[in-house]
């Protein structure tokens, strides 16, 4: 199969988070089945450059519409970790891309509009034949109207289109006339059945409009899916995915098993592995003194927490959860920034507090390389997420050896599961996880993983040696892609006939 990526990010030049890691990690575990994959993305300017290899332009200069006028773009192709990637420069005054940021600009449903109308322009163009079109998120679920309405009519139509939905809090709403700026027909679209807002009526809703026009609909975990079909979870689409649910599943994101592996990974100390946890021993005390934290004991277990810090992930129980491992004897480091200024003002106050303390420290900015460090350095790693479509670091973690401390919610729910639940069978336990999304509920699992590791070493290494073992590779997740894209190409097919 040709499929090609729509996407917003994609790790390691542009991310901001999972969909990231993603847009790489399912990309790679295609292209190893054999696919060719290939990737259109904005070219932002604050990339990370030094990670695109043999980048150049494109001869060709393309032109798409945008508020009633041809815009040129020029078209830069490189490889990223193996994939070929096509960056899409527009040329407009608003400077599209050229904002030293990826997203948080108050024109941002302006920005991927224009994207994604230009990358259709650029596949039509380029005389591209895909397969599958595979667009993510709100920021190109506008493929989806635009491919129908527009490029299948012109020609680019052999695709199908894919639309995963990783986070349905982020929708994507504006005004009905702003469809209009990328030649959408906003009238026609302003319908209850197509993109129109299910609480605000005067506006369009760009996930719906991914989730009503696209051959197949996918979000990030089959707890999630289910969660997102109720009221309460589906952030008012969920009448809008039950009318479209034979098209809708939860398939759950792998992480890139080559990018996230202690054996191999050049930010750690020391490199280890399962039967060699002396390795992991020393990346905790190489980050304890890289961070001055005390290293009088070395069974004091050291709390991890990565996060992008919006109330999804349960800020309030990740400030709690500084406060009680100190109480429990332990150590706490947290790697984490918020677009949320309150929140960003309200842990830099409580970062302050710790700048010397001996246990605690708190890291407030977004850091590649010391991510990989804390991961390797935790015994321990929380999520006390509110809500979580999949969310890969509990996955990270445990491949690094940190037992993940997780709410029982979304993807979470999906891949961690209860040391102490007799329900589950014993080899498939692997954390500690929670239900009520409050002081106590956390303090419940926090304190049997503490009651563990102390108490019973010899266990706690049988459970750290699991989990290590356990298989989050792409490789089942994509199968499971490839068997949806392979049967909605075939049905294709098979009406053409
Ligand atoms: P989300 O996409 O909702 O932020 P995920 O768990 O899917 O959550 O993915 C988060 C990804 O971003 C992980 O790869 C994690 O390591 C990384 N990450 C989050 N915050 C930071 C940070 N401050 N510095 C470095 N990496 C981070
Ligand atoms: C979103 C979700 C996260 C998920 C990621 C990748 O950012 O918040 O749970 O893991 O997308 O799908």
């Amino acid at each position: 199969l040709h499929v090609i990526h729509i996407a917003a990010e994609m790790a390691p030049v542009a991310k901001v988070g999972g969909l990231g890691d993603v847009i790489c990690g399912l990309g790679k575990a295609l292209q190893r089945k054999g696919h060719l994959v290939e990737i259109v993305l904005p070219k932002y300017d604050c990339m990370q450059y030094d990670r695109i290899r043999d980048l150049r332009a494109l001869d060709v200069v393309i032109e798409s519409y945008f508020d009633g006028q041809l815009f040129k773009n020029k078209i830069w192709v490189g490889t990223v970790e193996g994939l070929p990637v096509y960056f899409i420069e527009p040329h407009h005054p608003d400077k599209l891309f050229w904002r030293g940021t990826y997203y948080g600009e108050h024109d941002d449903f302006r920005r991927f509009s224009y994207f994604s109308r230009a990358a259709l322009e650029f596949l039509l163009q380029a005389g591209k034949k895909p397969d599958i079109i595979h667009c993510h998120d709100w920021q190109t679920a506008f493929i989806a109207p635009l491919y129908w309405d527009i490029y299948a009519p012109k020609g680019l139509d052999s695709a199908r289109i894919c639309f995963t939905c990783h986070n349905f809090e982020y929708q994507g709403t504006a005004s009905a006339s702003e469809l209009e700026s990328c030649g959408l027909d906003a009238h026609q679209l302003k319908r209850p059945d197509r993109m129109q807002d299910n609480s605000a009526h005067d506006r369009v809703n760009a996930v719906k409009g991914g989730v009503v026009f696209s051959n197949i609909v996918t979000t990030v975990s089959p707890t999630y899916a289910q969660e997102v079909r109720t009221a309460e979870g589906g952030r008012g689409l969920h009448s809008t995915l039950s009318s479209h649910s034979k098209k809708f599943v939860g398939i759950l994101n792998g992480i890139d098993t080559d990018a996230w592996d202690p054996a191999t990974d050049p930010c750690l100390e020391v490199q280890y592995n399962a039967n060699d946890l002396q390795g992991k021993a020393e990346n905790k005390a190489a980050l304890r003194r890289k961070l001055g934290l005390s290293s009088a004991d070395d069974r004091r277990p050291l709390v991890g927490c990565i996060t992008r810090l919006v109330p999804q992930k349960g800020v309030h129980l990740i400030r709690h959860a500084i406060y009680r491992t100190l109480e429990l004897g332990g150590q706490f480091v947290l790697l984490g920034s918020s677009p949320v200024s309150q929140i960003q003002r309200e842990f830099e106050g409580i970062a302050d507090q710790f700048q010397n303390h001996d246990h605690a420290r708190l890291i407030l900015k977004y850091d590649e390389s010391l991510s990989h460090a804390i991961y390797a350095a935790s015994d321990m790693f929380i999520i006390p997420s509110i809500f979580e479509p999949c969310g890969l670091t509990q996955m990270i973690s445990m491949r690094y050896g940190a037992i993940p401390i997780a709410r029982k919610t979304g993807g979470l729910n999906d891949s961690v599961f209860d040391v102490d639940d007799d329900t589950i069978p014993p080899q498939f336990r692997n954390g500690y996880t929670f239900l009520t999304a409050n002081e106590q509920g956390f303090n419940g699992a926090l304190e049997r993983a503490f009651n563990l590791y102390i108490n019973n070493p010899e266990r706690w290494k049988q459970l750290v040696q699991n989990d290590m073992n356990i298989d989050f590779s792409w490789d089942t997740s994509a199968a499971q892609y490839e068997e949806l894209y392979s049967r909605s190409v075939a049905r294709a097919r098979g009406m053409k006939r």
